[in-house]
């Protein structure tokens, strides 16, 4: 990977940097994983402040890693404004997390706050360019309070994660299919970052299933709809029932994934990703909402929804009830917006 800044260190903000994702993340981030070999990068670290002696074990462990790429010293801060002050790459993990038998909308109110200081926080110090990632659940949502409070930032440069559901897909589809991760091309999470997601394989393929022949390939639509589908939309729960927490070595693989084909560009011509993006009305999506598209990434953070996929009434159906379920989640952070305004 040609460095992004080959003169000088990029900068990356990591909130929630004391908590398990981050764990997983910042090795990616202060290896070179995401970025690639030959990228410097200063990393700027913001927890609150009862996590303060976790994030600065976090900063010893990070100057024990002896990483080469990473400069010293790695800043950590419960101050919002010194965390961001000019960093490139913004990755948002901190957030009130779901506990078990907790409802994904419980969180909505608890993380209006944080994702509107946050929101706040960035229009007074980041740049005009940074490049946003929003992780902490609802993501969606949250991603759009952000960008309600920060105009400074182009709204598309305001993103959310679906990829590690789009793994969670793409492998799934190996295993079943008993291929290679590698040779699984072009599956699809549209939607919501919850239940309601819809896990697409109708423009997947591989060397041996030619697109259009994925669903037959699967078991067909009931098989679908009975087994794979729902097993993508509840792996997160399952993860958490299991773990008694929720997924991170798989969530901080996914956001370097997120990272490095949003500023690197996706990795053939024809290379479709899931991205949690505002909509630009494709397919029907209101206009500003954040949903999962199919994208196409070019180097340096450009990206283009793809926008003319045939949708049939099996997908219809599905991408209906997930586009249902964000408007009412956007109408409901609306409403604690404007208590907030
Ligand atoms: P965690 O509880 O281990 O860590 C969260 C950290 O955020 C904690 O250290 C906490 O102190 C910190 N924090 C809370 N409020 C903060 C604030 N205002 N500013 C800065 N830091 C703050 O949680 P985790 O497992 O690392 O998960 C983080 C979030 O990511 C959760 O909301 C989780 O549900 C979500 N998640 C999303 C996906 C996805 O695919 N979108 C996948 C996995 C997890
Ligand atoms: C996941 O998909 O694993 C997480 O978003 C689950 C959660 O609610 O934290």
């Amino acid at each position: 990977l040609t460095p992004l800044y080959p003169d000088r260190a990029l900068i990356v903000a990591v909130t929630g940097a004391a908590g398990q994702i981050a764990y997983s993340l910042l090795p990616l981030l202060a290896s070179g994983t995401v970025f690639g070999p030959q990228q410097r990068i200063k990393l700027q670290l913001l927890d609150v402040p009862a996590a303060e002696s976790v994030l600065k074990g976090v900063c010893c462990e990070l100057e024990d890693g002896a990483y080469p790429l990473l400069d010293h010293p790695v800043l950590y801060t419960s101050v919002a404004d010194e965390a961001f002050a000019g960093a490139d790459i913004v990755v948002l993990l901190g957030s009130f997390p779901r506990k078990p038998g907790m409802e994904r909308k419980d969180l909505l109110a608890k993380n209006g706050t944080i994702f509107r200081d946050q929101g706040q926080a960035l229009n007074r110090v980041a740049k005009a360019d940074a490049h946003v990632i929003v992780v902490g659940n609802p993501a969606n949502t949250n991603a759009w309070t952000l960008s309600q409070f920060c105009t400074k930032i182009p709204k598309e440069h305001i993103t959310a994660l679906a990829r590690l559901d789009h793994n969670r897909l793409k492998s799934l589809v190996a295993r079943k299919l008993d291929s290679a991760v590698s040779d699984v091309h072009n599956v699809i999470i549209w939607g919501n970052h919850s239940a309601t997601q819809y896990p697409d394989v109708t423009y997947a393929y591989t060397p041996q299933i030619v697109q259009g022949k994925m669903r037959a390939a699967l078991g067909g639509d009931s098989q679908l709809a009975s087994e794979v589908i729902p097993l993508i939309q509840k792996r997160g729960a399952e993860v958490l029932a299991l773990r008694k927490l929720s997924s991170a070595m798989s969530a901080a693989k996914a956001i370097g994934d997120h990272l490095r084909d949003w500023m690197f560009g996706t990795q053939t011509e024809n290379e479709i990703v899931s991205m949690i993006v505002p909509s630009d009305g494709s397919y029907g999506i209101d206009k500003g909402l954040m949903f999962a598209f199919p994208v196409q990434c070019h180097r340096g953070g450009k990206y283009r929804i793809v926008s003319d996929l045939r949708i049939d009434d099996f997908s219809r159906k599905y991408i209906e009830t997930t586009l249902a379920e964000l408007r009412s989640e956007r109408e409901e952070a609306m409403r604690l917006v404007s208590k907030m305004c």
